[in-house]
């Protein structure tokens, strides 16, 4: 490897990232290319431009297909992304190709936007926000419409409890006295012993849980978890917040479900088609608060994922062992 790349590496980056972390590659030597999609690319796309690429740096809107790996020599892909579900891992383990993404770094910023749709949602911010604006929402009164939901003493169904569903725990019990039960498929030590995490099964999650809050991985196994047969479990008003991935969601089946009252709002940072939402989801107005996908989105989130990735290229190209690297 060292001789091949004795002259500098070819990179490839799909969006632009940190002056600093480019100007980083750029000083060891490396030819780079910078291209600046404003969305991500195709398979057919990323193939034809890795075609002299020994890495290449993505984003989690790239789909680095099986294609990619056959059509081309690439030795490293770094997204930067904790997911990496828009990478074939199985084919770039076929073809000797290492990956890498970047968790950790973004586990609270997440968390943090899983409370603020939580509070959103439960709290209903877009309905004030359109009364003040319009004018309409009238003096204080007693018996106001739309009442919130108290959080203190609330149960907060946590799925999938990995880093963010533990980090998004520890907030909302800390922070606002909530009740945790979880749904995972081992039990959870710290969860249970500093914050009293119970875990339960899926569906009687959803039958207790005032707000359900969804931190799975997008795999085979949780697609659509959230159907209209498993919304139905939920209290009619329940909650759901998506901070993860849309495939966990059965999109047009949670916007009727919202529109016929089945369950009472939805905070969703993820979409399953983005950055589409579906016109069921659109027609249950103010029940459901959207945000883009930006739960990683704050200045020192961003500067640090796009480091990570900087960092475990720079070290698979001096050959150590980059330390995020995805098992294939
Ligand atoms: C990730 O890194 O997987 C996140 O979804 C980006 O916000």
């Amino acid at each position: 490897r060292s001789e091949r790349w004795s002259m500098g590496a070819h990179i490839v980056l799909t969006q632009p990232i940190h002056a600093d972390q480019l100007e980083r590659l750029r000083a060891g030597g490396h030819r780079v290319t910078a291209l600046e999609s404003p969305r991500g690319l195709s398979a057919a796309e990323l193939a034809d431009a890795c075609r002299t690429a020994d890495v290449l740096i993505c984003q989690l809107t790239d789909q680095v297909e099986r294609r990619v790996f056959e059509t081309t020599s690439l030795s490293h892909v770094a997204t930067v992304s904790a997911g990496h579900e828009h990478v074939d891992i199985a084919a770039a383990a076929e073809h000797g190709v290492l990956v890498t993404h970047t968790p950790g770094v973004l586990t609270d910023a997440t968390a943090d936007l899983a409370l603020a749709l939580i509070l959103a949602v439960t709290r209903h911010l877009l309905w004030g926000d359109r009364a003040v604006r319009r004018q309409s929402g009238g003096p204080w009164r007693l018996l106001h419409e739309p009442m919130g939901l108290d959080l203190s003493g609330a149960t907060l169904g946590i799925v999938g409890m990995g880093r963010i569903g533990h980090a998004t725990a520890l907030r909302a019990h800390r922070g606002f006295g909530m009740k945790i039960v979880y749904t995972a498929r081992r039990p959870h030590a710290a969860a249970e012993a500093d914050l009293g995490a119970v875990r339960l099964e899926p569906e009687r999650l959803l039958a207790a849980a005032d707000v359900v809050s969804l931190h799975a991985p997008a795999t085979a196994e949780t697609r659509h978890f959230l159907n209209t047969a498993t919304l139905a479990l939920m209290k009619p008003s329940a909650v759901v917040i998506n901070t993860a991935r849309g495939s966990l969601i059965d999109e047009p089946a949670l916007g009727r479900a919202l529109q016929r009252g089945v369950i009472a709002g939805a905070g969703l940072d993820v979409l399953e088609n983005e950055p589409a939402a579906h016109p069921e989801l659109l027609a249950a107005g103010d029940r459901v608060v959207l945000t883009p996908h930006v739960g990683s989105a704050t200045a020192r989130t961003r500067r640090a994922m796009a480091a990570m990735a900087v960092d475990d290229v720079l070290a698979f190209l001096a050959q150590e062992a980059p330390a995020h690297p995805v098992p294939g």
